[in-house]
């Protein structure tokens, strides 16, 4: 853990995308806050709420694909509890992503009942997209932009910046303007962000990170990793995450000249599979541990 710590956090660029979300605010009407699945409340910016401040939102779990769907689905139903709006989807199969439409329309209906009062029918309906890098965001306008294809309309007055979308006939999307970091101070949060990838293991020492993923697989998800890499599970109780990360490698054969394990290839090997799922479909924050959570 205590490594983890030193490891350079990109500071100093919130203040700027902070600044540049809330002059964009004024121009959509709600906030789609994408988070990742397998750590809802670790992929979310802690300043998050006090910049989009009273915008009506709603909650995206992307990449639920790869989250435990029972998890998945206590934390919609704490968000439905806190009347958050929430949906789960992925953008891999694009499973879930019709509902998100409709959703939004729910969170505005107050709204949008007033503006067909006004005669204004069919404005056409702005949301920003904010989340963290790696979240999903441009795959997410990517899908929504394909599942709803339409004619691109000339539509007079409006200028359009790169970050704008066209989603169907009446709805737009603009994505995150600057990069919004997630909560890299807090050790436990930098250290799960780094398991599922959103920092670059160039800054980490994987095989550290490999070791520390390993014992806590070990601890919490012991049977899908004991399933996986053939292990007993009384035989790596007590070990540190490097032997259990060389028994892997040894089992796997990976081996360099001298007989000994490679376990830089191991810790690749690991982190890969715990990314894609193929260690299993593991949410790391659970529902439960966050009752308090706010948006
Ligand atoms: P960003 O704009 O928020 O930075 O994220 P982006 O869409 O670039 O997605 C980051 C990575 O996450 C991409 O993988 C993307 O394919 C993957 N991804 C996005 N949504 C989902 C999802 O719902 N499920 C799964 N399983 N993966 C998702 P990549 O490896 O960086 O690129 P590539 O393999 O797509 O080329």
């Amino acid at each position: 853990m205590e490594e983890l710590k030193s490891i350079q956090w990109f500071p100093g660029h919130m203040t700027k995308t902070k600044r540049k979300i809330e002059s964009q605010l004024k121009l959509v009407d709600a906030v789609a806050i994408l988070l990742d699945a397998r750590i809802p409340f670790s992929s979310c910016n802690p300043d998050l709420r006090s910049i989009i401040n009273n915008k009506p939102r709603i909650v995206v779990l992307n990449k639920c694909d790869m989250a435990d769907p029972a998890e998945t689905k206590r934390w919609l139903s704490l968000f439905r509890q806190k009347n958050i709006k929430a949906i789960a989807l992925d953008c891999k199969t694009g499973k879930g992503l019709n509902a998100f439409i409709p959703a939004v329309k729910d969170v505005l209906a107050d709204r949008i009942s007033s503006w067909n009062k006004k005669g204004m029918t069919g404005r056409t309906i702005k949301v920003m997209v904010v989340g963290i890098p790696n979240v999903g965001k441009s795959s997410f306008i990517n899908r929504m932009s394909k599942q709803n294809r339409a004619k691109v309309e000339d539509r007079p007055g409006v200028t359009r910046g790169n970050q704008w979308y066209t989603i169907g006939k009446s709805f737009d999307l603009l994505d995150t303007p600057g990069v919004l970091w997630p909560k890299f101070e807090d050790a436990v949060v930098g250290e799960k962000l780094a398991y599922i990838g959103s920092v670059k293991d160039d800054i980490t020492d994987t095989e550290h990170l490999s070791g520390r993923l390993l014992e806590y697989l070990r601890d919490n998800h012991s049977s899908p990793l004991c399933a996986r890499y053939k292990l007993k599970s009384e035989d790596i109780e007590g070990l540190q995450g490097y032997e259990i990360l060389e028994m892997i490698g040894r089992k796997r054969g990976m081996l360099i000249s001298g007989g000994e394990t490679d376990t830089e290839r191991a810790a690749y090997m690991v982190l890969d599979e715990f990314r894609n799922a193929t260690l299993g479909k593991i949410t790391m924050d659970k529902a439960v541990d966050y009752p308090d959570v706010r948006i």
